[in-house]
């Protein structure tokens, strides 16, 4: 691939002859032999849009055609109004526009007064909950409940589309396996089969059974492509990801996503192997439309076009327009570099009209598979009736309850039973802006009901419940979304009004009969530009989690955060951890009904839970090396192993796996396995858990992970019920790209096999693959 990547961005779209190397993933769309050019053809849909985008593109200047390739967000530098932009045809989209009304008149000026009559698109961040705030997306993906998420995202959908939005920008389907990069915790974790099933379920939540399905919306999969591998966990720095990693690890999601129809790609901000990715032919002609047949259209990221200068790329920012549009971007985010440059880069022959062409065709297709040509408006007072509805509410304090995960519960501390007095401490307890999370753009935090409230609400007429801070957590820089909403200020200025808080807290600690501390990290520390460099509960929480401990009470540790932080010590002297995540709107009620076991927590880990940040990155699917599998042969000052694995998370009931069996001991190459193991809930409670498939191929052209996840089922148990569970198998699950062949096959040989309820699944048996 870097050699594909050194190619220089020919001035046609024609496909390099270096793709035809390109391997296949999973079976997906099929290179043909012969070298294709890039013709509209390739990215065609039905005959009636494309009759009518023809005709309309043919009646369009150069500049309405650039215009509708724009993106615009506020009123830009040089003066000119968002209605004058609008009435000339200089925007095709607009993002960060949330009110009806104000989209209404918006589309009424493109449509009624512009001279093509075309409208507008409109995009936004809905990424967990437009108004009503879901869980945070790696939350969701703790689940392990693909048709949970689907729904969360169709409800958000709803929300989204009520108030006129066309467009969201997600799935996220970035595999993040380094916990210090702050957007973790917009995608799905650290696998490639959780997050490629993740992926394809937003979308189809997003979108609906087709792009303009009624109440649904655009969905756009990103960072295309390798975000997640920022260097060091630093937002925006390099991506420098192998080919066997980018194929095997990287790209699955994005191939999912493509796969269940996702109507548009954003690119990615950052260089993936010294190619920027906004000017990545390679990615966006070669991966993206010719190997997997994309149709869509791509979005920049924000001023990632007129970037490619920053990047040392581009020499200038109409150079950075060129090379964008020539490399397969067709929509800019914000910069203005195609507004301003491209029509001019075009007259001196330095772009395409064809390329423009093609562009415009993907966008105004899209728009009018959506039905805006149709119908661009939006009835207000639908909106306000489907905004935080008792729908909503329900549908996210679902989702709330089950992400959550149960990390530890010693002598069987939660449920909680008989507690007459209750103390609710910590910095997170009541703060509305923090139990949403970040990217809430458009939640109110007046609608948010925290962990303290749900406690009153649930636990008030049975205990008294007393609060306080504590202690209180300092931002260490500004978030980029400040102004927009953001957490309670620090109001303890003084040290002597610190020491006497903590105090305070301890006491009600003492006065009560049980503590719940609910401790993690301001929402601002995660998300865009909110990477950590260490991942210790950030200020003085550790500190004030050791006091509560030290009192001798029993103590609740409720962690809102979105990334694994470093609670070695709690894990071992705190009885009992839930993970609630950034829970969203009704995230105080879920937690509520979990702590009181009206709700049991089922929710297992997507990423790997590290003892310290210098074990990142760190995931479960790695390859064996020189000495067996020892966690105490890598470091020289500890342990390898993660604190918690992969796919872990307990439950208020226990269960045993057993009967492990296959439906044969050997697969044909293509075919599949039946994999069926017994489940019994052995507890007293009914309970929620996740079957677990992993597998591992012993030997090959190239070396293969210790296990990797192929299978999973999310089931609820009654106390004592055994139910037969049955994963499939599918064997082009187990096809890889070889860096020795540089294709993807499945190779034949032999295969373990475990199930299990996390990643050091025990069961185990073998199977062979054959020709
Ligand atoms: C930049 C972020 O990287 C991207 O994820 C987001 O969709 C856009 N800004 C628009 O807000």
């Amino acid at each position: 691939m870097s050699l594909l990547h050194s190619l220089r961005p020919a001035l046609t779209r024609r496909l390099t002859a270096g793709s035809l190397s390109l391997a296949l993933l999973g079976g997906f769309t099929a290179l043909p032999a012969e070298t294709r050019t890039h013709t509209t053809s390739s990215r065609t849909s039905d005959a009636e849009a494309e009759g009518f985008v023809d005709g309309l593109i043919g009646k369009m200047t150069l500049e309405e055609k650039v215009g509708q390739m724009s993106q615009v967000a506020l009123n830009t530098p040089d003066g000119a109004t968002r209605d004058e932009r609008v009435l000339k045809g200089e925007v095709g989209s607009f993002l960060f526009v949330t009110d009806p009304k104000e989209i209404n008149r918006l589309q009424h000026l493109a449509v009624e007064k512009g001279r093509l009559h075309i409208p507008l698109i409109f995009g936004f961040d809905v990424i967990h909950g437009l108004r009503t705030i879901y869980p945070v997306p790696l939350a969701m993906a703790a689940s392990w409940d693909p048709e949970q998420v689907e729904t969360a995202q169709r409800m958000a959908a709803r929300e989204a589309s009520s108030v006129g939005i066309n467009w969201t920008f997600a799935p996220m389907v970035d595999i993040a396996r380094d916990a210090r990069w702050g957007r973790m915790m917009e995608g799905a974790g650290e696998d490639p089969f959780l997050g490629s099933r993740m992926a394809a379920a937003q979308v189809r939540g997003f979108q609906g059974e087709k792009i303009g399905s009624p109440d649904h919306i655009l969905a756009c999969v990103k960072h295309f492509a390798g975000y997640g591998a920022a260097e060091g966990g630093r937002d925006y720095d390099s991506a420098n990801i192998s080919d066997e990693q980018l194929w095997n690890v990287y790209l699955p999601p994005y191939a999912a996503a493509v796969k269940a129809g996702a109507g548009s790609v954003m690119t990615a901000y950052m260089d993936l192997n010294g190619v920027p990715a906004t000017g990545n032919r390679w990615l966006l002609q070669d991966v993206l439309r010719e190997k997997w047949g994309f149709k869509g259209f791509v979005v920049s990221d924000w001023e990632s076009v007129k970037n490619l200068t920053t990047h040392g790329f581009s020499v200038d920012p109409k150079d950075a327009a060129v090379r964008a549009a020539d490399a397969g971007v067709d929509m800019e985010m914000t910069s203005g570099t195609f507004r301003d440059d491209l029509p001019a880069a075009v007259r001196q022959g330095l772009v395409k009209e064809s390329t423009i062409d093609e562009a415009v065709r993907d966008i105004l297709l899209t728009k009018y598979k959506l039905g805006l040509f149709r119908d661009p408006y939006v009835s207000p007072e639908r909106s306000a009736a489907e905004l935080v509805s008792q729908a909503q509410r329900e549908a996210a304090r679902t989702a709330a309850e089950r992400s959550a995960v149960l990390l530890r519960n010693e002598g069987n501390l939660l449920p909680l039973r008989g507690a007459k007095s209750i103390a609710v401490i910590g910095p997170l307890a009541d703060s509305k802006p923090d139990t949403m999370g970040s990217w809430s753009l458009a939640g109110h935090p007046d609608d948010t009901v925290t962990v303290l409230e749900g406690i009153r609400k649930r636990f008030g007429a049975s205990a008294t419940v007393n609060s306080t801070t504590g202690v209180e957590i300092e931002r260490a820089q500004p978030s980029i979304f400040d102004g927009q909403f953001e957490s309670p200020k620090p109001t303890l200025t003084t040290d002597g009004q610190q020491e006497t808080e903590f105090h305070h807290a301890i006491d009600l600690v003492k006065q009560s009969d049980v503590a719940v501390l609910v401790l993690g990290e301001l929402q601002s520390m995660s998300g865009e530009r909110a990477s950590r460099s260490s991942l210790t509960l950030p200020g003085r929480q550790e500190e004030l989690l050791e006091a509560a401990v030290a009192t001798g009470k029993p103590v609740v540790l409720v962690l809102m955060n979105a990334r694994p932080l470093d609670i070695t010590w709690a894990s071992a002297h705190v009885p009992a951890i839930l993970e609630a995540w950034y829970p969203g709107t009704e995230g105080g009620n879920a937690v509520a009904a979990l702590l009181g076991g009206d709700a049991s927590p089922g929710g297992k880990l997507p990423v790997s839970w590290p003892r310290d940040a210098g074990q990142e990155p760190l995931y479960y699917s790695h390859n064996l090396t020189q000495i067996p599998n020892d966690p105490d042969t890598r470091y020289w000052d500890g342990s390898s192993a993660p604190l918690y694995p992969f796919g872990y998370g307990l439950s208020y009931t226990s269960f045993t796996v057993e009967r492990l069996k296959t439906s044969a001991e050997q697969v044909k190459s293509g075919g599949k396995l039946t994999v069926s193991v017994e489940l019994r809930n052995t507890g007293a409670v009914t309970g929620d858990e996740v079957v677990q498939l992993y597998t591992h191929q012993r030997s090959g052209s190239a070396s293969r992970p210790v296990r990797e996840l192929k299978g999973f089922q999310r089931l609820t148990l009654k106390p004592g019920e055994r139910k037969t569970v049955e994963l499939s198998l599918d064997t082009n699950d187990l096809g890889f790209w070889s860096p020795q062949t540089h294709r993807w096959s499945i190779e034949p040989g032999v295969f373990d096999l475990w199930v299990g309820t996390d990643s050091t699944a025990k069961e185990h048996t073998t199977f062979t693959v054959v020709q």
